[in-house]
């Protein structure tokens, strides 16, 4: 008997995925292969067939399948995948913003205790619940914008109790949402106020990562290391103690000054390097040889008024980037799409590498080998689908939502 096929989409203008692959230790430096009227046939939450309408259809007729999808006129791409955000938070910092427009700097924020350490306050005082809810909210607005893979980093503890907290927050979260969420420790995200930075380092080191471990909660760990946060042998340290745990280190570095982040997620192996604002070309050329990816995040340096990453310089060294959103009280968008206008309108980048850094790239930033971000047989059943006939469409219509229709799992979850 011929097995039901949960998921049809057909007549779709385009079905957009990029080529080669990701995962393994190589990044691909592919375009993106488009199947005009294409189809994808899904089951058992799996991609089984992407081809043309025609071929797909005959093999998997649209009105066998549990559900089906009409993409006429539309554009078919992988659900996108944010491979960082600080998205488990308590409150907003909708004043600091204001603040900033009339000049206050990001650090003088923080160093006079807002910024990063308001937000731990705010989050250290609600409860669980209202942390998952917050976070469900957040989900929500990720996936109508076709955000089908979330990284969310912890960090707005910096104790042991809260920090616990809002692992377990993200995974009660992940339990109740069709978006698959990929857990982050990130203790090492500010000095709590009052606190000595070495003696803080110590509690990460000894309280934190074992706790969490423990738990099973994070699949990597992060730091901001940054001037006057961690310094490089700090944040060494943390990533190494992390990696011991089985936690795989990722990196905030040169995002303010350029203080050598890149060479450490090369030295310990990181799975990403994050922000590289102020990074050289001696630093892109080591993220590369070492296999780490790099993740530019345009909305950050949009919010603060600051020049993007230089795209151009990574592409010129055969470097594929990854995008995410960042998405925190200090860069407050959930929206991949929004990224893919960054980039492409902020930072040059054709609309090609854009989605590539939106999707197969990111997906290599988290770890994920399944053929997350692409669209091809035996890869997740997640699609983002655009009212757009061709891709391109995307990041030259910017500032609205193109992405009309989402898939996870080859289950429709938002229309
Ligand atoms: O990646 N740089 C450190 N962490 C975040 C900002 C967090 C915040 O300001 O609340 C970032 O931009
Ligand atoms: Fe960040």
């Amino acid at each position: 008997m011929e097995r039901m096929t949960d998921l049809v989409v057909h007549d779709a203008a385009q079905i957009v995925t990029p080529t080669g692959s990701d995962d393994g230790s190589a990044p691909s430096h592919g375009e993106l292969e488009v199947i005009e009227n294409g189809a994808v046939a899904i089951e058992d939450g799996v991609v089984v067939a992407v081809g043309p309408t025609a071929d797909v259809t005959r093999a998997h007729p649209p009105e066998n399948a549990a559900e089906s999808v009409d993409a006429t006129g539309q554009t078919v791409l992988p659900g996108f995948v944010d491979p960082h955000t600080h998205a488990v938070f308590a409150g907003d910092r909708v004043d600091e913003f204001t603040a900033k427009l009339a000049g206050a700097s990001y650090q003088d924020i923080l160093e006079e205790g807002g910024g990063i350490l308001r937000t731990v306050r705010a989050t250290c005082d609600a409860e669980r619940d209202e942390l998952v809810a917050n976070l469900l909210d957040q989900f929500d607005t990720m996936l109508a914008h076709g955000t089908t893979t979330v990284e969310v980093k912890s960090g707005y503890g910096l104790d042991v109790e809260t920090e616990l907290k809002l692992l377990e927050a993200i995974d009660e979260a992940a339990d109740q949402h069709p978006i698959d969420v990929v857990p982050t420790f990130m203790g090492a995200h500010a000095v709590p106020e009052g606190a000595d930075t070495e003696e803080y380092v110590d509690r990460v080191i000894e309280e934190q990562l074992p706790a969490v471990a423990d738990a099973g909660l994070a699949e990597f760990c992060d730091v901001f290391c940054e001037a006057g946060v961690f310094s490089v042998p700090q944040s060494r340290r943390v990533l190494e103690a992390g990696q011991e745990l089985g936690l795989t280190p990722k990196i905030h570095a040169e995002e303010f000054e350029r203080l050598g982040g890149s060479q450490l997620a090369a030295d310990c192996g990181a799975a990403s390097a994050d922000h590289l604002l102020q990074a050289t070309d001696e630093d892109i050329e080591a993220l590369g040889e070492a296999g780490v990816t790099p993740v530019l995040l345009p909305g950050t340096a949009f919010s603060l008024g600051a020049p993007y990453a230089d795209a151009a310089a990574f592409e010129a060294a055969d470097v594929p980037v990854a995008l995410a959103t960042d998405f925190n009280p200090n860069c407050f968008s959930q929206s991949m799409e929004s990224v893919i206008e960054l980039a492409c309108n902020g930072m040059r980048m054709t609309p090609t590498a854009a989605i590539r850094g939106a999707t197969a790239t990111a997906a290599r930033a988290v770890d994920r080998t399944d053929g997350t971000g692409t669209i091809r047989e035996g890869a997740p059943g997640d699609l983002a689908i655009a009212t757009v006939t061709n891709y391109q469409h995307i990041p030259y219509n910017f500032g609205v939502s193109n992405v009309q229709t989402v898939i996870t799992d080859g289950t429709v979850v938002h229309r």
